[in-house]
């Protein structure tokens, strides 16, 4: 396929950017859209130029570090898939594909189509967590009763990658999809109950702090999470908040 990409170049935080259009020639469908974005690079390379940053680490939907708005939609068109996960057949030869970082107040650019995403980890680091006693009386995890139902609906939360395509794609560049999935896996379990009040409040705290907006229930994000992350992790974060509200 040859392809003709416009891409977001932004020298540095400070820098204003601008869209800059490549071509590439010869690639194939098989390819995932970051080794095609490799072939730009290399191309870029060739010439004496300063390829363009992006993002990544495990190249396969684990790590949530590829972060691209494509053609409007983050991580591209196909659905239940990363960047890194997209394939080249989703593309059509002759095909413009626009490439931009994702855009949100709390993901600042800081090269090109990489952005600062630091503000997730704060938020994580604000109660996304059990604190566990390591004196070597810590219960064995097996030999507390979970039912078949919460586990499922924990494990489904916590495959959230923190990828940030829900706060990319809502209008609001509302975090409620990633904060609602952080909260719920601990929510749902036994192990989460002990800081449950201070982990929802200092986590959705955080999150305002960070400059994230509100959730205005359009869906978005659920369309777009490459994990399949349901709303319905948002309706049990705020019923968390409320509760915890009463109790705090
Ligand atoms: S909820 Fe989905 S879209 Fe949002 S950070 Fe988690 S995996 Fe990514
Ligand atoms: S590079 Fe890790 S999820 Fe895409």
């Amino acid at each position: 396929m040859n392809l003709t990409l416009k891409i977001w170049r932004q020298k540095s935080a400070k820098d204003k950017g601008q869209m800059v259009e490549y071509k590439v020639t010869e690639i194939s469908e098989h390819m995932s859209f970051l080794e095609m974005m490799d072939v730009l690079n290399e191309q870029i390379i060739n010439k004496g130029d300063e390829p363009v940053a992006f993002d990544h680490d495990c190249r396969e939907g684990i790590c949530g570090m590829c972060s691209m708005y494509i053609n409007g939609e983050a991580h591209g068109p196909d659905r239940g898939v990363t960047t890194c996960q997209l394939h080249m057949r989703m593309f059509k030869d002759g095909d413009t594909i626009t490439i931009e970082p994702f855009r949100a107040k709390a993901f600042p650019v800081i090269k090109d189509l990489v952005v600062d995403r630091t503000s997730f980890e704060r938020i994580q680091q604000s109660g996304g967590f059990i604190s566990v006693n390591t004196s070597g009386n810590t219960q064995d995890a097996n030999s507390i009763p979970i039912s078949k139902q919460a586990a499922d609906e924990a494990m489904d939360a916590a495959t959230c990658i923190g990828c940030g395509a829900c706060v990319a794609t809502c209008k609001n560049s509302s975090a409620m999809l990633f904060v609602g999935a952080k909260v719920s896996q601990y929510a749902l379990l036994p192990q989460g109950q002990v800081e449950a009040t201070d982990r929802v409040l200092n986590m959705v705290a955080q999150m305002d702090a960070e400059g994230f907006g509100n959730c205005t229930n359009t869906g978005a994000c659920e369309v777009e999470c490459p994990k399949g992350i349901s709303l319905e992790n948002i309706a049990r974060m705020n019923r968390e908040y409320l509760s915890a509200s009463f109790k705090g």
